[in-house]
């Protein structure tokens, strides 16, 4: 079936297998130049180091048909620079950028009809990712390592999409000072998994992580960071050493300076400073830009003056321009629009 006979419109976040996926592997202390596999089951060791210590980091980005009919990428090589970053903490041979991006393309270009159509508001949501495939029993780096990418068609990460969403201020921490909050290792996922489940449970879409050390800065969700706006216009967005380099948030910068002409903070953001902003916003790939109308803490409720119905101007503003550069209906930066030919 071609992709513009598929139904797009009610996809949610989550998995659904492709025809074609991309496979290398690390043996012999090199990375092999990989292929495209069909078989979506992986067979590992009992004792592979992704398994006993949870040696793996993943990626996250999106493909897409532009408004001028292109297969298009968001600026995969950060993707691949903070994939090789994550490797070396993690004792990872780093998957080469040129790897990283070559698999990506395969990727896209082996499943054309994977790819939702311009204007049906979906993705083709590519996740790469890395783990230790050899055996390890003492705690130790893993022998080999495979190195996989594959896609799943999606629709928003949030229910409803640009409508507004509540959060709760967790009672865990994400991210320890001087940990891994900083690289995209499967172990911070696993770290929020009990919370993210405890803010469902009471009726929240996701946690607003603080910071470990003092709980006093905002740091960022499970798998978004955060944009505020003050008073007077200016974007606000928290600065520190333990939250994801966000390539959504780095591109929104930009945008708010280059493109926007506002005026854009990026600073350790207190906790307390939230009743006074006027907008507040997640993003991320999945996420793309999330309105945030509230966030619960023990303390206090705090309501952000746009509500729940709908996103504030500027945070409108930043999602119409980021995902109209993505799409190819403003022109975007030098170097920021991959197309896959
Ligand atoms: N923060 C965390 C913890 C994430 O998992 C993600 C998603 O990758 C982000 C932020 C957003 O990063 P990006 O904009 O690069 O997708
Ligand atoms: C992404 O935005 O790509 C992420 O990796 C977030 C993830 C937690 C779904």
């Amino acid at each position: 079936m071609s992709n513009k006979e598929k139904d797009w419109s009610n996809l949610g976040f989550s998995y659904q297998p492709i025809a074609k996926r991309f496979v290398a592997t690390f043996k012999d202390g090199q990375w092999d130049e990989g292929k495209l596999v069909d078989d979506p089951n992986i067979t590992i060791s009992e004792s592979a180091g992704v398994l006993q210590y949870a040696q793996t980091c993943f990626e996250g980005l999106k493909a897409k048909y532009s408004k001028e009919g292109n297969l298009v990428v968001f600026r995969p090589e950060l993707n691949a620079k903070r994939m090789y970053d994550t490797c070396e903490k993690l004792c990872i041979p780093p998957v080469p950028v040129e790897l990283f991006l070559k698999a990506v393309g395969e990727v896209v270009k082996a499943n054309p009809e994977s790819v939702p159509p311009y204007g049906s508001g979906a993705s083709l949501y590519i996740r790469p990712f890395v783990f230790g495939s050899g055996p390890v029993i003492g705690v130790a780096p893993s022998s080999e390592y495979t190195f996989r990418v594959f896609g799943t068609p999606v629709g928003p990460y949030f229910k409803g999409g640009l409508k507004p969403i509540k959060l709760m201020v967790s009672e865990f921490d994400r991210a320890a000072p001087r940990g891994t909050g900083h690289v995209k290792a499967g172990l911070n996922y696993a770290m929020s998994i009990y919370a993210g489940q405890l803010a469902h449970s009471r009726g929240f879409n996701e946690n607003m992580f603080l910071d470990a050390q003092t709980r006093t800065f905002v740091e960022e969700t499970g798998g978004a960071n955060f944009l505020f706006v003050t008073k007077d216009g200016k974007i606000v967005t928290p600065k520190s050493p333990s939250i994801l380099p966000s390539i959504t948030r780095i591109s929104l910068v930009t945008v708010a300076k280059d493109i926007l002409h506002l005026e854009i903070e990026e600073r350790p953001v207190l906790f307390t400073e939230l009743e006074d902003f006027v907008e507040c916003a997640l993003c991320g790939t999945a996420a793309v830009i999330s309105p945030v109308g509230m966030v619960h803490s023990d303390e206090k409720d705090i309501f952000f003056p746009t509500g729940m119905e709908q996103p504030g101007p500027i945070t409108q503003k930043l999602y119409d321009t980021l995902t109209g550069i993505q799409m190819e209906e403003i022109p975007a930066p030098e170097g920021w629009i991959r197309i896959i030919k």
